[in-house]
């Protein structure tokens, strides 16, 4: 090689050097939302702290990287209707005067679930069990009451939560049991009634599994086929740092893509503690004992399992990417791993670690795997 183009290369390449760490750089300090504007809504799972304004880290973690909100508890039944002839809308109001004020799309969560849902729901005044008419009754109500409440607010609703078992059969709820499989159609009709502008999802959490993947897909289908609006597949995506595998996860993107509903990713982390396998997902009713050997990374996560969390992380986010024709919204199910409910569960009270930002609300090295990612690398 000549002189000249020693230097010419060796100059190129500390030019290039400085200018990929300078676009780095400049990324790192770019909101996540901004990254993703031409693809996709981020979004992050807020609690009542952070709407009140008592987490200021996290909430300047919101203002500055996401688009979109879901309230993680304050719109469930229980929350929000905790007595039959009282509903709780103040904290709901409280926290939409913050987001439109940000400009930030509330997302709503959720309209019917077999879980943080009163017993009362169930039972007549005189606390005998409801017939189907009663129940589809208090079911209109309350949907009409709550997203007729927001009707031009909240942009989206996740109608049905979790009206699947993982092999695909309908769930037995009672729900499911008093009024028939037909819930489901019902309560997407009341909140089109309740507000015809509003996007409507079905939720669900291990669609990777085949089984479920094609029970919520003929569920698309046949809603659509028989003209019930509904707009969207919510994904849960709680996902383990090793577990689904991402041909998996890809495989339950692309047919709700095919029907031509819109696919969200409602409550993404991943979380890179142990789980015995039985519990992957996100079934509440299981709770078993917490072991020591189940929560081992009490006084941090070791670089090694940070560096595989980053991957996983790049690896899901490139995916989506990939997807990003299908893909509407990819919402985190927390800011920080100070609030994430991983740390209640499957165990009560472990320390874990699955989100972007750690407990004092500084980024992982899973933060600039996704700013890559979503810069196409
Ligand atoms: C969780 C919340 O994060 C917790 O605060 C609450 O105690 C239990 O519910 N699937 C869902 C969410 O659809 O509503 C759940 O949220 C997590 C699993």
């Amino acid at each position: 090689m000549s002189g000249f183009s020693r230097i010419f290369s060796s100059t190129v390449f500390t030019w290039l050097a400085v200018w990929s760490v300078v676009v780095a750089s400049d990324r790192r300090d770019m909101p996540l939302r901004t990254l993703a504007a031409d693809r996709f809504l981020i979004g992050a799972a807020i609690n009542v702290p952070q709407a009140e304004g008592r987490d200021a880290v996290a909430m300047n973690l919101i203002s500055r990287h996401f688009n979109t909100v879901t309230p993680e508890n304050i719109l469930k039944w229980e929350k929000v209707h905790p007595e039959p002839e009282r509903y709780d809308f103040g904290p709901v109001d409280r926290l939409l005067e913050v987001t439109e004020s940000q400009g930030i799309l509330l997302i709503g969560h959720t309209l019917v679930w077999h879980q943080q849902t009163p017993r009362w729901v169930f039972k007549s005044a005189s606390g005998e069990p409801m017939d189907r008419d009663a129940l589809l009754e208090r079911l209109r109500a309350h949907i009409t009451a709550v997203v007729g409440r927001y009707k031009g607010r909240i942009g989206g609703w996740d109608v049905v939560n979790e009206a699947f078992e993982d092999d695909g059969t309908v769930r037995k709820t009672p729900w499911s049991q008093i009024i028939g499989e037909d819930f489901i159609a019902k309560a997407f009709e009341f909140a089109h009634q309740a507000d015809p502008d509003a996007e409507l999802y079905y939720n669900d959490y291990n669609l990777w599994k085949p089984a479920k993947r094609d029970a919520a897909a003929r569920l698309v289908r046949q809603l659509l086929d028989r003209g019930v609006p509904v707009d969207g597949i919510g994904e849960q995506g709680h996902w383990l740092i090793n577990d689904p595998p991402l041909d998996l996860i890809e495989a339950a993107i692309v047919p709700f893509g095919k029907l031509g509903v819109k696919v969200v990713i409602t409550e993404l982390d991943v979380d890179p503690l142990p789980r015995p396998r039985e519990l992957m997902g996100a079934d509440l009713s299981k709770r078993p004992e917490l072991r020591q050997s189940l929560d081992p990374y009490r006084e941090g996560l070791p670089d090694a399992v940070q560096q595989e969390l980053a991957q996983r992380y790049g690896d899901i986010f490139r995916l989506f990417v990939k997807h990003a024709d299908k893909i509407a919204r990819v919402t985190f199910w927390a800011v920080t791993d100070a609030n994430t409910w991983l740390n209640n569960f499957p165990f009560r009270g472990r320390t874990n670690h699955p989100m972007l930002w750690d407990r004092e609300g500084k980024p992982k090295p899973a933060f600039d795997a996704v700013i890559k990612a979503l810069s196409g690398k």
